[in-house]
Parts: C-alpha cells; structure tokens; sequence
C-alpha cells in the first residue's frame, strides 16, 4: 500500500504517468466515470481549505466514487482530544483512501504509519503540500509543454508557504531548472531547503527582494500568499501582507509567454485588473488540480481502466 506525503514519493518516471493519465482524464471524462464505483474518500480537514477538500471530492464524485469527511478540526473529535493515529485507525473502517490536511508538520505521517487504507497529504503544518504541486506540475506541463528548462520566479512567503516547498522539491529533478526567489528578508526560504535541497543539488538560484528586478527572466511566475495563520504575531504579518502586488505595471515587464501561477487563495498579492491577461493561468490550474486528484485517486487504489 502507498500513500503520498511528499513529491519525492514518486519517481520521475511515476511523475509523468501520472501526468499523461490527467491529461486522458481531462480528454476523455467518460472513459473513468464509473472507475471509483463502491470506494469512498475520506477527507480529514484540520485546517481550512476550499480548493484541496472539493477537488478532492470533485475528482472521487467523477470517479462514481462517493466522500465523507470532516472540515474542521472542531466538527471531528480531535477536539476532543483524540489523536490522529486514533482517528485514522477508525477511518480506516470506513473509507478506501484518505486525504488529511493538519496544522502539524508531520501529522499526515504519523496518520500513515497506523492505517490501512492509502493516506495523502493534504497539506501538513508550512512543511509541504505535495498535492498542489501535482497541481502545478500537471499545469505547467500542459501549459507549457515541459517540465524542464524553465526559470521559475518564486515569490511572497517563501518561508511558511508549504506549496512553495513541495514545488521545489519536485522541480530540482527536471534539468535545466533554475529558481528566482522574490521575497522580503524575513520570508525568505528557510535554510532547510536553501542547503539541504538547492545546494547539495547545484540548482542554480537568486535571491531577490524587488519583484520588477525578476520579471524580464522568468517563464513561470509563481506567486503565494503570505501565510497569516503560521505567524506569530499580526504586528509582523501587517507589514508583510502587501509587501508585493502584481499588477498590469508589472506584468508589462514580463515575457509574452510567461504564466502566473498561484495555488490561491488569493489576498492582495495579485491584482483582479490582471486576470484577463492570456499569462494569469490560476484559475486553469484550479481545474487541473481537479484532473490530477483523480490521477491520484486511481494510481493510489491500483484502479487500471
Ligand atoms: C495553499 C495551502 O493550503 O497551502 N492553498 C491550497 O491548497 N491551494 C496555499 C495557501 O493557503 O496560501
């Protein structure tokens, strides 16, 4: 039995079939509607979410699967004090897969180690959200027909933005990729990642303050969110939040064919004025986000249509 917790989980190998299946899913709908008849999702939500949770139902209700699940903390148990290697032994009973997200890093694993049933990580704590970077993955290589040979601006919470993480991780296996980190000093990615992940694996990098510096280098924009909810005080979080905002101004800097990508939700950090621009592609990637959770769904159930 597999569960996914980090990109890294799947080879590059298994990265692209996954892909390629997606894109049959986005062609073909009808070929899998019946796939998932009988099995059940459970989604476990610690954490708010309104992409990740309804894609994921999405993609098990297109699958003629059915989902049951919670979508708070305080609507489950664990505000009652149970412990997640407790809950998922129980959910095991009632489900076939299971998508947890969980305020703690680390949460999703330990739920992992005691089920019975395949365990994806929804997104644990700032550590890593593995399925928003299938998401991102499956959008850039739609989008743009490849994976590798690109320069990818990174830009607003580098430090506590966990699709920001996971992104990483995946892309540094593809040649060719080099990163353009945009965030203020006190965003900036943590030395983890820095050392352990772009260092040892000499993954050209910058790291830069001023948004406009970017720009003109970048085929993929990626813009995130400042992380309100991971900071220790709202004094630190005012000052950060409009610290960048993408606007048309900007936008006029960039390549014709550079994409932004965002993995929402969006605050301030990019303007609506831009939405209409062919390059603003975050909403195409929510839907893609749909197509890669059902490519998920059926390579963790071992589902061959
Ligand atoms: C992201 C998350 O939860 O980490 N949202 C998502 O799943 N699309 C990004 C964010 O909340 O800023």
């Amino acid at each position: 039995m597999r569960h996914l917790m980090s990109p890294m989980d799947f080879s590059t190998e298994e990265l692209d079939q996954l892909l390629n299946l997606a894109n049959d899913i986005e062609k073909n709908p009808s070929k899998y509607a019946h796939a998932c008849a009988g099995k059940k999702l459970a989604t476990c939500f610690y954490e708010p979410s309104t992409r990740t949770r309804l894609s994921f139902e999405a993609a098990m209700l297109n699958l003629g699967g059915s989902v049951l699940g919670f979508s708070s903390a305080d609507s489950s148990s664990a505000s009652k004090g149970e412990s997640v290697s407790d809950t998922i032994r129980v959910i095991s009973c009632y489900a076939d897969i299971c998508a947890m997200r969980h305020p703690k890093e680390g949460a999703p694993l330990v739920a992992s180690l005691h089920s019975r049933i395949p365990v994806i990580n929804a997104g644990d704590g700032g550590h890593q959200h593995p399925t928003q970077t299938l998401t991102d993955l499956l959008t850039v290589h739609s989008l743009k027909g490849r994976l590798s040979d690109l320069t990818i601006g990174l830009c607003g919470d580098l430090k506590f933005g966990r699709t920001v993480h996971s992104l990483i991780n995946a892309l540094i296996r593809y040649p060719g990729i080099r990163f353009v980190l945009i965030s203020p000093e006190e965003l900036k990615v943590p030395s983890y990642i820095r050392e352990e992940v772009l260092e040892k694996n000499q993954i050209p990098y910058e790291e830069i303050i001023r948004l406009e510096d970017a720009m003109e280098k970048l085929d993929i924009l990626y813009t995130t969110r400042v992380q309100r909810e991971r900071f220790f005080n709202e004094e630190d979080y005012v000052r950060m939040k409009d610290f960048y905002i993408l606007d048309k101004a900007k936008m006029e800097l960039a390549p014709k064919d550079m994409l932004v990508l965002h993995p929402l939700p969006r605050v301030n950090e990019i303007s609506v004025e831009i939405d209409d621009d062919p390059r603003a592609v975050y909403f195409k990637q929510a839907q893609y986000g749909v197509y890669v959770r059902m490519a998920l769904i059926l390579t963790l159930l071992e589902i061959e249509v």
